[in-house]
């Protein structure tokens, strides 16, 4: 077999043969599904008159082949593994095809597939091709009218896209017929079936449409479905006020299934969860599971605007989608929970795992301009940085200009299958500001680097403050261009601790102001400054990029306390944290006796003393950085010595501030019945945390407010915090009966199982490896689920100092895994892969084992998905 080659943007070309209406009927059978299609094919004008027709079709068993009503021979077309040709077709013509497929064969979980004996689809991005030939691409766009056949006993609900227009009986056996009349593209095609349960409400639209709200679960997860729907009204009730749009059809659903690749899908009036996206109870879901759900119900609802009226041209364009979508979450998540928090949460975490992907093998910019397997780039740079670039868009034009450009956007491109093109010019339009330097943000990978100087002139009384920026090489990308990054900011005066007015150029930008650095290096004078300041730099995280600035401790503690900006309050504690480790580092690595910086100790008390008044905000200021942030720091990552710093600046903290802990926990104890509200959610956090901490140090009295919480069994938010605590330290005579009550209480509930795995291959103390093999044969364990994959294994590759392990077991593992999984689902196994690619990141050692692994991998018979992954790595 040759190796797989790759689609290039540049070779872009219309389709030559638009479907205008598809007919499906479906004939369930667990092995044996027969699929019959009548596609009504057009000519596109565009297109040659001789053009062949060639249709997508993988894994597929042709049956029967029709045109017009008349079959075809075997020698009218040709079959491929990939494709059916016909060389000679008429303008217009209706094809009819046939095909067989085998569900329970299917474990990519891609096309038609089984989970938990019902019958579901996945067809982004080039799924629908394993279900009939079809010209599966994104800018082919119909309207649909499917037709499912089943087993009444074994699949009493048959569900499809749009409304149900016919039901019945025959032979045995009983249909339904769903017609979806808005055009689109077959990777919105979904189908559903099997013995499922609904939950049912109605929401009214602003023009008074009434649509039926239904969330279809198994039966025993039916007491599960109320945040997910009280999530869903809400993010109908924001898209309405914040953007004006409204739903288009008349009943709107989700589908809880438990084997599925990513989060959840969009399809057209059909939404379908992976059930951890969708599935809450206070008992057995965590805060964050019940803020997850909110995030991805609202993403999932706000794509039938942003990625289903308006598509995307290709699939080069995903962030176009992707991207605007994330934006739309994030600003919904913020207006409903803290908003700072939401920010602090995102920006940290993509600080982390987006830099992280930007600065390794499979870097890439949010547009590609290449690609071998479109599923490996569903990626934190195209749905994160995606994000981020449409908010810089949103803060450089401003709220109105970008709601009137995304009205534009909508309006213009509604039923169309557009480019990023086409949504950065709605926005120029309706600014009229000019965005070509800003589009290099699609086309050029990596993370910028701003240095940034300032400098107080007493004398004039003015701040001079030098911008420098830099992309650095990535991939296929040696040089760069300077971007267009607006640096939002302020100048806190040292002596009044206020917002100074910014006067830039004689005119008065307020107290805070965005400025624009579009050269590689620019100096911005800020006129009649009166005291000293110190800057407060990129508020808000207002671009994706690393800025360094040499601030001193002093005014890190300074800006800690006296930023207005929430974000750059959290950020200045942060930096503050990571010169104090730094320090630690360099002495665990020089064997020299650790010493606590007590500025931070102080700046700690003074937070702990009543000077932040959201609580969830505090949580954060008060939570150190991860190991994984603290690695990205580091050109060559110390594994071990950051933990060692890490643990110990957690343990200094807690002994010198033990008093204070106590009593924040006591203070933030309640006996409230369970609500997922922003201020339950923010108390028990700020609890939580100064549980860790007096648990970092193990004392009687950590210990039994630990143990007492987990006995008392709240809500799964507190017994999860206390048993992750019990099972992570050095208690194990404590651990393992709880951990035991835990497993036999849950045995029965797939999520919390999954808890159940991740909570005990997250210890940090170097002895998890059995523990992960051990866990592989249990019960609860399969391989084919990609959400015990993840949490037992993805989790595990989290867990730095085990993972990292010097003999390369670890790595082992995980090369195992992937090995088996390449065969069963090459899309999971082309992700979890993902730590090994960084091997540039260690010592030699380690990266000698980490490519030996790599090296192992690439000798099987590979996945296009795993293939593409190990050929960047090993580049
Ligand atoms: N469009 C989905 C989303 O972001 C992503 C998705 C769900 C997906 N399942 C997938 C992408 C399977 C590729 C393969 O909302
Ligand atoms: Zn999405």
């Amino acid at each position: 077999m040759s190796d797989p080659q790759p689609v290039y943007l540049s070779d872009y070309q219309p389709p030559d043969y638009l479907v205008t209406h598809t007919e499906l009927t479906f004939d369930l059978d667990p092995t044996a599904t027969r699929v019959k299609a009548r596609l009504h094919i057009e000519r596109n004008p565009a297109a040659a008159l001789s053009a062949p027709l060639v249709l997508d079709g993988e894994n597929l068993t042709l049956v029967s082949l029709g045109l017009d009503g008349t079959a075809l021979e075997e020698r009218d077309y040709v079959v491929s593994d990939t494709t059916l040709r016909i060389e000679h077709v008429p303008e217009r013509f209706c094809l009819e095809s046939e095909v067989e497929i085998d569900p329970n064969s299917n474990t990519a979980l891609e096309g038609l597939y089984r989970s938990s004996g019902m019958y579901c689809t996945q067809c982004e991005a080039e799924g629908f091709r394993r279900i009939t030939y079809y010209p599966d691409r994104p800018d082919v766009m119909a309207t649909f009218k499917v037709t499912v056949i089943g087993d009444p006993a074994r699949e009493p609900v048959l569900l499809a896209n749009g409304n149900r227009v016919e039901q019945g009986e025959r032979d045995g056996r009983h249909f339904a017929v769903w017609e979806d009349p808005h055009p689109k593209p077959c990777y919105l095609f979904a189908l559903v079936a099997g013995d499922l349960c609904k939950t049912s409400d109605r929401f009214t639209t602003q023009s008074g449409r009434e649509v039926a709200l239904e969330i279809w679960v198994e039966e025993e997860n039916l007491d599960k479905t109320g945040h997910a729907m009280a999530s869903l009204k809400r993010a109908m009730a924001w898209d309405e006020t914040t953007y004006g749009r409204e739903y288009d059809l008349d009943l709107f659903m989700i589908v809880a299934v438990n084997d599925f690749n990513m989060g959840a899908m969009e399809n057209k009036g059909l939404n379908i969860f992976n059930s951890a996206a969708v599935l809450t109870h206070p008992d057995t879901a965590t805060d964050a599971a019940f803020q997850n759900v909110e995030g991805i119900v609202a993403h999932e609802y706000f794509h039938n605007w942003s990625g289903n009226r308006v598509t995307c041209r290709d699939w080069f364009q995903l962030s176009l989608k992707e991207g605007f979508t994330v934006f739309r979450d994030q600003c919904f998540s913020a207006d409903t929970n803290s908003a700072p928090v939401k920010r602090i949460q995102d920006v940290s975490f993509f600080r982390t795992a987006q830099f992280a992907e930007d600065a390794g093998p499979t870097a890439h910019p949010v547009r590609p301009d290449h690609y071998i397997e479109i599923t490996n780039f569903y990626t934190l740079t195209i749905y994160e940085k995606g994000a981020e670039v449409v908010r810089m868009l949103c803060n450089l034009i401003g709220w109105e200009a970008f709601r009137r450009g995304a009205d534009r956007y909508f309006e213009r491109f509604d039923g169309c299958a557009a480019t990023i093109e086409d949504f950065v010019g709605c926005m120029e339009d309706a600014s009229g500001e000019r965005l070509d330097q800003f589009m290099r943000w699609y086309s050029q990978a990596g993370t910028p680097e701003v240095d940034a100087f300032g400098e107080y002139d007493y004398v004039h009384g003015e701040y001079r403050l030098t911008l420098r920026q830099r992309t650095p090489a990535t991939p296929g990308q040696n040089e760069k261009l300077p971007l267009h990054v607006p640096v939002r900011l302020g100048l806190v005066g040292t002596k009044s601790g206020q917002d100074l007015t910014l006067t830039l150029d004689g005119e008065s930008l307020g107290k805070e102001g965005v400025i624009h650095l579009r050269q590689a290096e620019q100096t911005f004078v800020f006129e009649n400054v009166a005291e000293a300041p110190v800057p407060s730099l990129l508020r808000g995280f207002s671009a994706p990029v690393l800025l360094h600035y040499p601030y001193s401790r002093e005014e890190l503690a300074f800006l800690l306390t006296h930023d207005s900006d929430g974000f750059n309050r959290w950020d200045a504690g942060q930096r503050l944290s990571m010169l104090a480790l730094d320090d630690l580092i360099a002495a665990h690595r020089n064997g020299v006796e650790k010493v606590m910086d007590t500025r931070v100790v102080e700046a700690f008390r003074t937070l702990l003393d009543g000077e932040v008044s959201d609580k969830a905000v505090l949580a954060e200021m008060l939570t150190l950085p991860t190991e994984a942030y603290i690695a990205e720091q580091q050109r060559i990552v110390d594994v071990d010595a950051i933990h060692a710093a890490r643990e110990f600046m957690r343990q200094s903290l807690a002994v010198a501030l033990r008093d204070e802990f106590i009593a924040t926990y006591e203070a933030n104890a309640s006996d409230e019945p369970y609500a997922p509200t922003p201020e339950q959610i923010a108390t028990r956090s700020l609890k939580n945390v100064a549980l860790a901490y007096l648990m970092a140090i193990e004392d009687a009295k950590g210990l039994e407010l630990c143990q007492a919480q987990f006995a008392a069994g709240r809500n799964m938010t507190d017994v999860r915090q206390a048993l992750t605590l019990l099972v992570h330290s050095d208690r194990q005579d404590l651990a393992a009966p709880a951990l035991k009550t835990f497993g036999e209480k849950w045995a029965h509930d797939s999520l919390v199982m999954d808890q159940w795995f991740t909570v005990q291959v997250t210890r940090p103390q170097p002895d998890v490896l059995e523990r992960v093999e051990y866990l592989m044969d249990h019960p609860a364990f399969s391989i084919k689920n990609p959400n015990k994959v993840r949490a037992l294994i993805g989790a595990f590759t989290q867990n730095r100092v085990n993972f990292h392990r010097l003999d390369g077991q670890g790595y082992r593992l995980l090369a195992d895994v992937v090995i088996e999984l390449n065969r069963l689902n090459p899309e999971i196994a082309a992700r979890l892969i993902t730590p090994l690619t960084r091997w540039q990141r260690f010592d030699e050692s380690r990266q000698a084992l980490m490519r030996q692994e790599l090296a192992r991998i690439k000798k099987e018979p590979l996945s296009s998905n795993v293939y593409e992954v190990v050929e960047k790595a090993l580049a």
